[in-house]
């Protein structure tokens, strides 16, 4: 027998290797909403039919949901029995017609998955498994339904009613409640079903796609928000024609509708006809939203178009295939946005991100691979290797078989699989057949965890002109992985003559598939610089032997906008390295390196604040085997001083320039703001006595939120009275605008001052602090997490006070609890005392009763 202090049995795990087709299908749903935040009637209406010749019953996920009633063939029947989280209907013969009724509280969900409340509103979150929260339904991604949906609701309260699909009827009722009628002729799985009742507001508009059929498209948001979707309006229709420009695709319904709406577990959501958005990712006017806001704004409405093919018209066989979508829609979505404006500033914003987070991630005990093994609970697998490694799998198949033949393999990956549900190595046997290459090893890609590691060394003989390249690879080890394989590596290099700048022959793509592999140049006669990796076309760390002159070379001469800004990079790694190590380093090579970037008048300026603009925290600390955050802040901080007080001319020019322009949002002035905002802090990082007279007359002056927050941003982190005017001025200003709290919390939860862990637990008291807002606790608790040196800040106050952060948001809202823990995890990283106090708060989590399997999973594994 059991006793309340038995240990509960540990989660289930699921295995990709478990794989079964399913064994009834649905072709057809019809289901009856009769919404209600405190009790929603769910009758679905399920047309099943037997997949194959066996004997097991029906069987139905369900999760959280009053079960009413059960009826096959239009007759009640009580031979079904719950089996855990299943309805488990025996059935006869191989097709039937199975109803059931259930009840729902929508405005008690406050996990946001299934029916949920939003601001008044009512709104759905499926994927990945939010349906069974709804009605009884196999709600895996292979089973594919066409959907008729009815919803009926009170008239004043929701006077707008939406689903997938288009609309088919509309009507009212005598009582006060209306209903309309949805219906979706694409066969799609649970996880892209959707529903929007409200008193919501529309931006509409049309497109017509390439073959004349006219869409009309909507963006639906609270009544004053409407003036602040154009932005978001014509991202949707450039999204539109460049998916059938560059991929062919075009758009296959009547009706595309997005709603927004301010509590949303994710950014957004692809779901059929009827995408539902974050409102961070829909909202901007110049005033409220800064370049950085429009440009992922942009990016995001691009991304869940694009899921329309590569997520919904083909979807994923099970969710250990998510990268399929995932990995190739972020790919697609960064395509969309490097044409939009500056390419190489695009990538190096992607390779940022990547290491940022993803690198992290494979070095971490969380490392999984783009194509995971098992998993606990799904949600905790939307993760950068998911996402972002898994683009950077497709951008090397793109790279290996060039445009041509790549447009030709995904021409005929959305041809053979559309209307399927489809697995990763379907889509690489795409390329490989389409492209005619063999991608047999470089499939490891997809099973391997861990950031591969790249030496290069470059020995030149001056007598016979050759050179020859030594490149090497080792695959690290990850939990549950050690003995790795060498993968395919596919490196665009090319040689600079170190005297002339001058480059010596053509860009090479060298396949690295070896362990270890040489390539040879002839006719090298000038000492030769070797720019590796342009591009990045692989996602690799490369450890070379050049010195700081020849980065400092490569920064000024490299052809490859990219390769420049890395070898700056790099240049001010090593340098930032070398000072936290031993106190002190040569910086001219650095300093005399952003000069000659800044005083380049051909480079644009986005790129400019871009390569001018020191390594973080973090990524110093992700390079050392142990992290010293007061060391890492030291080093960095001195650097910062020293390029602020060295240039500072050319910083307070840099900030000029902007504050004579009135603002526009064009790509040349979206770089000037940029290059002023580093600007701006360099020379408050220079010490000079007015730094904060220039920020607060930019705060004052702003005419858009780049600026303005910018100013703040470099504010929030000293003590000069213009700090606290401008927090308060700025709060007095938007306190109406949940948007722009989030960014009044995140500034502050980013400062550097030495105080900003006390600053962050006072803020958790603020009346404005909820934990119930998704984007609201990422704001401070997830900012807080990242800021290396306040988080990590002697004592382990800030390791105790994001667990109890945690452990509270758990209770609402398991996902984005789990999302925020992973900086625990990194404890191995730091000095025993550190690394004790990180583990403590992690076995805390785990001990703790009651706890989500999402939240479990990530602490259990962070602890081995
Ligand atoms: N599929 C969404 C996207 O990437 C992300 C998402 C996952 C949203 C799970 C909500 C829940 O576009
Ligand atoms: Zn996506």
């Amino acid at each position: 027998m059991a006793d309340a202090r038995t240990t509960p049995a540990p989660p289930a795990i699921t295995h990709r290797s478990d794989y079964a087709p399913p064994s009834w299908l649905v072709p057809e749903v019809a289901l009856d909403f009769a919404l209600d935040p405190a009790a929603t009637r769910v009758k679905a209406r399920l047309a099943v039919t037997r997949n194959g010749a066996h004997d097991t019953p029906l069987r139905l996920d369900g999760a959280g949901q009053v079960p009413l009633a059960v009826s096959v063939d239009g007759a009640t029947v009580n031979d079904w029995r719950i089996e855990g989280e299943q309805l488990v209907i025996p059935l006869t013969g191989n097709a039937h017609v199975v109803e059931t009724e259930v009840e729902i509280a929508p405005d008690r969900n406050t996990q946001l998955m299934g029916l949920y409340a939003s601001g008044g509103n009512l709104c759905t979150q499926c994927e990945a498994e939010g349906f069974r929260r709804i009605t009884w339904f196999p709600d895996r991604p292979d089973v594919l339904a066409t959907y008729r949906v009815r919803m009926s609701a009170d008239k004043v309260r929701f006077p707008v009613l939406l689903a997938n699909g288009d609309p088919v009827a509309a009507g009212d009722d005598d009582d006060g409640t209306h209903w309309a009628e949805w219906h979706d002729p694409w066969p799609k799985p649970s996880y892209l079903f959707a529903l929007v009742a409200g008193d919501l507001a529309v931006n509409r508009d049309t497109f017509t796609t390439r073959s004349g059929r006219e869409v009309a498209l909507g963006i639906w948001v609270r009544a004053g928000d409407v003036p602040k979707t154009d932005h978001a309006l014509t991202a949707l229709k450039l999204s539109m024609a460049w998916d059938e420009r560059v991929y062919g695709r075009e758009y296959d319904l009547d009706v595309f509708n997005i709603v927004a709406v301010d509590d949303f577990n994710f950014g957004a959501m692809e779901n059929k006809g009827l995408n539902i958005f974050n409102s961070r990712y829909i909202l901007a006017d110049p005033d409220t939203a800064t370049d950085y806001d429009y440009d992922a704004i942009a990016a995001v409405v691009a991304h869940e178009y694009f899921h329309n093919w590569s997520g919904n018209r083909i979807t994923c066989r099970d969710w250990f295939q998510l990268s399929l979508k995932e990995g190739f829609t972020v790919y697609r979505d960064q395509g969309f946005s490097a044409d939009q404006g500056s390419a190489a500033v695009k990538r190096i914003e992607d390779v940022r991100g990547l290491r940022a987070a993803q690198f992290p991630e494979d070095a971490g005990p969380l490392a999984h691979p783009v194509r995971p093994e098992s998993y606990i609970e799904i949600s905790n697998f939307y993760t950068a290797t998911i996402y972002n490694k898994g683009a950077e799998l497709i951008r090397m198949m793109a790279t290996m078989l060039g445009p041509q033949r790549f447009r030709a393999a995904t021409d005929l990956y959305f041809e053979r699989f559309d209307g399927t549900a489809a697995t990763c190595e379907d889509f690489v046997a795409c390329m490989e057949e389409a492209g005619g290459i063999d991608l047999s090893q470089f499939r490891l890609w997809y099973s391997q965890a861990g950031t591969p590691r790249v030496s290069a060394t470059l020995a030149h003989e001056p007598g016979s002109g050759r050179a020859t390249l030594n490149l090497a690879q080792k695959v690290p080890e990850t939990p549950g992985q050690s003995d790795k394989q060498p993968q395919v590596l596919p490196l665009r290099v090319r040689l600079f003559g170190g005297e002339t700048g001058q480059p010596l022959g053509e860009e090479q793509l060298v396949i690295l598939s070896d362990a270890s592999a040489s390539v040879t140049f002839e006719t090298v006669t000038e000492r030769p610089v070797v720019s590796l990796n342009r591009g990045f076309s692989a996602p690799v760390i490369v450890e070379s032997d050049r010195s700081a002159e020849d980065l400092a070379f490569l920064a000024r001469h490299d052809d490859d906008a990219f390769a420049r800004y890395e070898a700056m990079q790099q240049l001010m790694l090593d340098t930032l390295i070398a000072a936290t190590i031993e106190g002190e380093a040569d910086t001219r090579a650095v300093v005399a390196a952003v000069a000659d970037t800044l005083d380049d008048p051909a480079l644009d300026r986005a790129f400019v604040a871009e390569a001018v603009l020191l390594p973080s925290e973090n990524f110093i600390g992700d390079q050392l085997s142990v992290v010293d955050p007061e060391a890492i802040f030291r080093a960095r901080e001195g650097l910062r001083r020293t390029l602020g007080r060295t240039l500072e001319p050319q910083w307070r020019a840099a900030c000029d320039i902007a504050l004579r322009r009135p603002y526009a949002y064009t790509p040349e002035d979206k770089g000037i703001r940029r290059l002023r905002n580093v600007a701006l802090g360099y020379v408050s990082a220079s010490g000079t006595p007015d730094a904060a007279a220039l920020a607060w007359a930019q705060f004052e002056a702003a005419d858009n939120m780049t600026d303005r927050q910018g100013a703040l941003t470099t504010l929030a982190s000293g003590h000069a009275p213009e700090r606290d005017a401008a927090l308060d001025v700025f709060y007095n200003r938007y306190a109406d605008n949940p948007l722009v709290l989030d960014k009044w919390f995140q500034t502050q939860a980013l400062s550097s001052r030495d105080d900003t862990p006390v600053l962050v637990a006072e803020l958790a008291q603020h009346p404005d602090f909820t934990l119930a807002n998704p984007n609201r606790a990422r704001a401070l608790v997830g900012a807080f997490a990242v800021n290396q040196r306040a988080f990590h800040a002697a004592g382990g106050a800030g390791y105790r006070w994001l667990t109890d952060q945690l452990l509270a948001l758990d209770r609402l809202n398991p996902q984005t609890s789990a999302r925020l823990l992973p900086p625990l995890g990194r404890w191995r990283r730091f000095d025993p005392i550190r690394a004790e106090a990180m583990r403590a708060e992690l076995e805390r989590i785990v001990a703790t009763a009651g706890i989500s399997k999402d939240l479990f999973e990530q602490a259990s594994k962070s602890l081995k």
